[in-house]
């Protein structure tokens, strides 16, 4: 059974059709790739498996089950974590404790036992501490963690929020852009770091990316949206030779 499977999704906007006839499979595992020039509806895709908005039309199942029609917060907990195109941290708080916002769900306890600082509160504190550094070291981000998430370069709040979705434990990890306003070194490190999680994580990716060569070199599956639609899709092999992507995107 594939991990993500979407079928025949639509959406309007007034008499636009952002996404229109949307199919999508991805299997565990995979790092997939989501390209397509600007408006063509690649964000509008990551808002409608989230959540964010419902579809007119479609089904969209997570490991085979319907979420179609279920709440961010529902689609959070089946699975699905994401990033956003705009970096969206939580700037007042320290790095540590915006990727131990996205740990909560995991290590719950009660406010009165938050409140007395009881010490089943401090065990789970000092868990989730351990857990966030894990994870921040992953990022190379441990030496930061009690700097104000604002107060990092621009390449490393966006490693931050991907850490943050980590957090959640997601089986599905979608990023937008991930890259957008990186130099290419900091770029370069970010695939790397991408790469490292899909290994060490085993987790499955859908990155969304405007760069034909960035997601090319790391995706082994292609989906190129276009005013909406599939334009092309499948192995990245067999899409970079399919005549309208070479056309839009590598200038032949
Ligand atoms: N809430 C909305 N109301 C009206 N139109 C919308 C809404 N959300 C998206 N759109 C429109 O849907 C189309 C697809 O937008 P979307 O943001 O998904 O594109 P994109 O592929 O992510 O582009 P970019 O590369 O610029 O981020 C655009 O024409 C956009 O203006
Ligand atoms: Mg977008």
């Amino acid at each position: 059974m594939a991990l993500l499977e979407v079928n025949n999704l639509c959406i309007s906007f007034g008499g636009l059709r952002a996404v229109d006839d949307f199919n999508m499979k991805i299997e565990k595992g995979e790092l997939y790739g989501l390209i397509g020039p600007n408006g063509a509806g690649k964000t509008t895709v990551f808002n409608l498996l989230t959540g964010v908005y419902k579809p007119n039309e479609g089904i969209i199942r997570l490991e085979g089950q319907d979420i179609t029609r279920k709440s961010t917060t529902e689609i959070n907990h089946a699975g699905i974590a994401r990033t956003f195109q705009n970096i969206r941290l939580f700037n007042q708080m320290s790095v540590l404790d915006n990727v131990k916002v996205g740990l909560a769900e995991r290590y719950k306890y009660s406010t009165l036992e938050g409140i007395l600082h009881v010490g089943r509160y401090r065990k789970v504190e000092k868990e989730m501490d351990k857990e966030a550094e894990r994870l921040l070291a992953v990022f190379d981000l441990d030496k930061e963690k009690d700097l104000l998430a604002s107060n990092l370069p621009y390449g490393k709040q966006r490693k931050l929020e991907i850490a943050r979705a980590m957090a959640t434990n997601p089986k599905l990890l979608l990023l937008d852009e991930p890259a957008a306003g990186m130099n290419p070194n900091e770029t370069k490190e970010l695939m790397e770091t991408i790469a490292l999680v899909r290994r060490d994580f085993d987790m499955t990716i859908l990155l969304i990316e405007h760069d034909m060569k960035l997601v090319s070199g790391i995706c082994e599956k292609l989906t190129v949206l276009n005013f909406g639609r599939v334009l092309c899709q499948g192995e990245t092999k067999e899409v970079l030779a399919h005549p309208d992507v070479i056309k839009a995107y590598l200038g032949e």
